[in-house]
């Protein structure tokens, strides 16, 4: 679904309001210093708007996961077959679409792990946005919301930059992380060598990990206040309330960036903490039940997908990296 309320005039004026946090002074100077400009009709747009993003495409590489964990002992865990598979299907899509990818290895618990990393040519290089989310499961299930939904829908972004042919002011890199389900092993790994002059071009970090449950409930992350934004600001025009994420604060990939001092923000549907009535009033679902029942549990299928919390936090998604790197 689209943000269609919103005309191309009042984006430009709502980013221009937005921009009060770290990372989002990016606002056009022309636009700020000459509003009459914007109120012609032939003033070009500050920020492009960004696509719809295909349910239906993102519930194919949720299929794929699907196949994948399927034909690899039922799971698509780290140090099993079933990850390095959802690892290439990933690359060659990317490949495909024209992104520079790379893989970089890693070891925990004996086993080689696998952070496929994906830039998109063009952007200012030492203004780096970057989204992600983790590739891997656990060893009980095929992870499809766990996190096989914020690995498709960061793919299915990373594709509709693409197909855009989308030139961002800044640069955009996104990653699908190793053994996160360890300990978030492969986005430390990741930072920890990152060099320093790398971790100074990071504007921030988005991460997306399970927002498809099947109870869903809307959880922005609180840390950044301007990607935190640019997420309310989206839901906000959809007329959908959200909540602060608290189930675990550093329980994924973010607190690897956090630590290291980089804005962070994301997404999130609920874990295995339970609804309560008052967000059962917000949301629909259902009260006293785990917001996904099937948490790291083998249910973790294809079926037990909320198809309008993936569609809306996909869209959220898009919306924020076209925002925060223009
Ligand atoms: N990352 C956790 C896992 O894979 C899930 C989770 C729990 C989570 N709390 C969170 C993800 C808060 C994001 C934010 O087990
Ligand atoms: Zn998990």
């Amino acid at each position: 679904m689209k943000l269609s309320k919103l005309s191309v005039r009042s984006r430009t004026v709502l980013v221009g309001a937005l921009a009060i946090g770290g990372m989002l002074a990016s606002v056009a100077p022309a636009a700020n210093a000459a509003p009459v400009a914007r109120a012609t009709a032939t003033a070009p747009a500050t920020v492009l708007a960004a696509p719809d993003i295909s349910l239906a495409n993102v519930k194919a590489h949720l299929t794929q996961f699907s196949s994948i964990a399927a034909a690899n002992g039922g799971n698509r865990a780290h140090g099993r077959p079933g990850y390095l598979a959802s690892v290439n299907y990933v690359k060659g899509k990317l490949d495909a679409a024209g992104f520079t990818t790379s893989v970089q290895q890693f070891s925990s618990g004996g086993s080689v792990g696998y952070n496929l990393i994906a830039d998109w040519p063009g952007g200012d290089p030492n203004q780096v946005v970057m989204a992600g989310a983790h590739l891997d499961s656990v060893t009980s299930g095929a992870g499809i919301n766990d996190n096989g939904s914020g690995s498709a829908a960061v793919l299915e972004t990373a594709l509709a930059v693409s197909r855009a042919g989308l030139q961002p002011t800044k640069h955009l890199r996104f990653a699908w992380w190793g053994a996160e389900e360890l300990g978030l092993v492969g986005s430390r790994y990741y930072t920890n060598n990152l060099p320093s002059a790398e971790r100074a071009k990071l504007d921030g970090y988005l991460n997306f990990d399970m927002i498809g449950s099947s109870n869903a409930g809307y959880f922005v992350y609180d840390d950044d206040p301007a990607i935190e934004q640019t997420f309310k600001t989206y839901f906000a025009g959809l007329g959908v309330p959200t909540e602060i994420e608290t189930e675990g604060d550093g329980r994924s990939d973010h607190a690897s960036f956090k630590n290291i001092g980089i804005p962070v923000g994301g997404l999130f549907t609920g874990a295995g903490r339970t609804k309560t009535s008052a967000q059962v009033q917000k949301w629909g679902g259902t009260a006293g039940q785990a917001f996904d029942r099937c948490y790291h549990s083998s249910c973790d299928t294809t079926a037990s997908i909320n198809d309008t919390a993936l569609n809306r936090n996909s869209d959220a998604i898009a919306y924020a990296i076209w925002e925060l790197a223009s």
